[in-house]
């Protein structure tokens, strides 16, 4: 596999500006679910670095669960519309306050599909929070009500979000340079 720094464009956002906006973020639903049964639901995998930070910023007692979908494979840069289920939650949500928490909204066919099941099982409600927002590319709408960044239309990667599967490890989003980029086994 290639080191990221030699198709890395540029850094969009730092590690600190992530941090920083998700500390607000985290005040923001400490303030707006106080009192309530929280359930953090993080959707993997791209999820998990913004699930683990936003929890620590969350003053109020909560749980978490996953959910595993894909709309795209390894080589592709696009959702293809249908989402596919591969890891579905626990948890009755039926008393639950339910917050998703998502990596980035493209097309938003992905949290689309996610919405439809979840509020199928009858939520107290139902919330997103999302940490990027390509808006410009958006092909279907759905109620962001926590945003973390609105980023133009680039494909990104680091902090929970893969190239072909690698380098979600990075504690930065970049911005990745195609041209530069060399897929390994495809
Ligand atoms: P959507 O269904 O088009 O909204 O796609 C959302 C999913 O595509 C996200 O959950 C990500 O996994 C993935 N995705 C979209 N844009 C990017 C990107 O720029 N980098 C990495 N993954 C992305
Ligand atoms: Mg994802």
């Amino acid at each position: 596999m290639q080191d990221y720094r030699e198709f890395l464009s540029e850094t969009l956002i730092s590690e600190e500006q992530l941090q920083e906006r998700i500390t607000q973020l985290g005040a923001e639903i400490t303030r707006d679910y106080k009192g309530k049964k929280l359930l953090l639901i993080c959707i993997l995998r791209g999820g998990v670095n913004f699930l683990v930070d936003l929890m620590r910023q969350i003053d109020l007692p909560h749980s978490i669960e996953f959910m595993a979908v894909s709309t795209y494979g390894v080589g592709r840069r696009e959702s293809t519309g249908r989402a596919r289920i591969s890891l579905d939650i626990d948890t009755d949500i039926s008393d639950r306050h339910v917050i998703l928490v998502e990596d980035i909204i493209d097309s938003g066919f992905t949290i689309h599909s996610v919405l439809e099941l979840l509020s199928a099982r009858k939520p107290l409600s139902l919330e997103i929070c999302a940490l990027l927002d390509k808006a410009v590319r958006r092909e279907i709408d759905v109620p962001l009500r926590y945003t973390g960044f609105v980023i133009p239309n680039a494909f990104v990667f680091g902090y929970g979000l893969d190239m072909d599967e690698y380098y979600r490890n990075l504690p930065f989003i970049g911005v990745v340079d195609l041209d530069k980029y060399k897929p390994d086994n495809i």
